[in-house]
Formats: C-alpha cells, structure tokens, sequence
C-alpha cells in the first residue's frame, strides 16, 4: 500500500490496494493514516454496493438516512444523484435539486443529529464532464490557526444544530415527510471538540450549525458564519476531482466538505454510506433496537 499525502495539512491518496480484502495489519496501517491525513483517497476501485458497505463496516456500524427519498437500492446507500428514474436528470427547483443543493455549502454530515457521524464514504459513478469536485477542509488546522483570545472565547461555546434550519435555507425541504423532519430536532454540539483517536482539537461547524447557545440569535449566525468562513480558507482545502470508481473516506468529526457546482444537464451520481458516531443515543444506527421496531411498523 502506498499512502501519499496531497496537502500540507489532510488529505492522502491511497495506492496498491484492493479495500474488499485488507488483512487486520493492513486496516489497521489505513485506520492509523486516516487518523493522521483526515481524508484518504482511493482511486480506480470500481466498488458495487456490497463492496460498499462492507469496507465501511470496518469502520464501524453504518447509519440509516434520514428520509427514504434519497435511499439507493440498499438502506445502508445514500444516493447524492441528479438522475431521475427515467434517466433525465433533475429539473432546476425540483425537490431533489433542491435538496442537493444544500451539499454545495459546508459541512459535516449528520452534524444535526444528537450522534453526529465518524465517517462518510463516497463513491462516484457517473461524473460531470467539468466541475462537481468535492472540497474537504481542515478542522483542526482551523482551529491551531486561531489566536488565543479567539480559542478561550470559543472554549465553553455550544453551537444548536438544526437540519430544519440548514435545508430550509436552500429550500431543500420538501422531499421529506413531517414525520421525517420531527425526527431530527435541533441537537447542541461543542464549538471545539477533541478527536477520540488523536486527542487533537478541531472546530466542529458547518451549514447545519445554525446559531450560539445562549447568544443572541443574529449575533451568533454571524460569528459562526465569518469563523466558517476563515476555517475553510483556501490553503486548508484539499479539492478532489473524481474519476468513476474512485472512493472517498472522510473524517465528519474534523473535517468539513462540500460539493461545487457543474452543469446541471449533466448525469452526476454518487453514492455514499456513513458511519455512525460511537456517542450514546444511537438511535440512527442501522440495526439498532428502535431501527428493527420501526421496520416491523413499516415506519422506517
Ligand atoms: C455528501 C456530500 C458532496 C458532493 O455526499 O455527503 O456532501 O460533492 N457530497 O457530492
Ligand atoms: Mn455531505
């Protein structure tokens, strides 16, 4: 395996490797690379659902979606695509163009859940002649680059993340039920969190962080908007242009991403799976108790 580093503070591209057959040595090698890099890409691995999902499980359990309407053939698949059933792709305004509208804005996934995600892992099966690359930024590098004054200030600072607020931002609300929405209420997270597996601090934001605890509501927007704003300068951003059957896998905890734009008559289909975060409240795990008896009540 060899592990090349594609930016001066995260990213890693990962070659000579098949990920459907790692020994425990060998992911034991990644698992400690992508602790380090933050973001490991590994390219040209052509994986199906199953290869998927299987290679994510190593990283531990996976996530259920948040709304079925953007579930692939899997329940463990979330489907980021433009292409409807009939092979065109996606009318400007639709619901679903909408909806991934909102991936074009930083952040962490699943940051609006009580559990937010360790990892994403993204695959691309149909790609934009031009633009649609992924940007990843530094959260711990952000942080290191804040001065003392501004690290004391955020220290004890709770930000309230909230899926309604960031969607409803972009008017990406309508592909999901009132029941789908009820089920993520706003959840508090720490404005500067400590990495379980490294000890290191990082910022810990994005689009679903919607506004301070205990801050007036304008006044801490803002402040969260300007420190994003600085965290994700161009020189912590590493950007990923995909190829078809590359794989992505990311650190939610201290890394932000977003998707940029490409031409919108243009197929672009990837396919992602998440690892749920090892906090209590697991409520999104898929396989979990609450999981099973709402697939038994049809409600899942
Ligand atoms: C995601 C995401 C961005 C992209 O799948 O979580 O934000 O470039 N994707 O598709
Ligand atoms: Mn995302």
């Amino acid at each position: 395996m060899d592990i090349r580093p594609t930016h001066a503070t995260l990213g890693a591209i990962v070659t000579h490797i098949d990920v459907r057959s790692l020994t425990a040595d060998a992911f034991a090698k990644l698992e400690a690379a992508w602790h380090e890099h933050a973001v490991l890409i590994f390219p040209a691995q052509h994986l199906d659902d199953e290869a998927h999902i299987a290679f994510s499980r190593r990283f531990g359990s996976l996530e259920r979606l948040q709304t079925t309407a953007v579930e692939g053939a899997q329940p463990e698949i979330f489907m980021a695509s433009n292409v409807g059933p009939d092979g065109r792709t996606d009318p400007v305004g639709s619901a679903r163009f909408l909806h991934n509208k909102g991936n074009r804005i930083w952040h962490s996934d699943s940051s609006f859940k009580s559990n937010p995600a360790k990892a994403s892992l993204l695959r691309a099966e149909a790609v934009p002649s031009t633009g649609g690359e992924t940007e990843f930024a530094d959260m711990r590098a952000a942080y290191e680059a804040l001065d003392e004054e501004q690290q004391r200030w955020l220290a004890d600072k709770v930000a309230v993340h909230s899926f309604r607020y960031s969607q409803g931002q972009v008017g990406g609300l309508d592909l999901m039920s009132a029941t789908e929405l009820d089920a993520i209420p706003p959840v508090e997270h720490p404005i500067v969190a400590t990495h379980p597996a490294t000890g290191r601090k990082n910022l810990f934001i994005g689009r679903h962080a919607s506004h301070i605890a205990g801050a007036e509501l304008e006044e801490g927007r803002a402040r969260l908007r300007s420190l994003c704003a600085e965290a994700c300068r161009g020189d912590r951003v590493y950007r990923h242009r995909w190829r078809v059957g590359d794989v992505v896998i990311w650190d939610n905890r201290c890394v932000l991403h977003r998707g940029l734009p490409y031409p919108v008559d243009q197929p672009r289909i990837m396919c992602r799976t998440t690892v749920a975060g090892d906090q209590s409240g697991n409520d999104w795990v898929l396989g979990s108790t609450r999981d099973n008896a709402n697939k038994q009540k049809g409600t899942r």
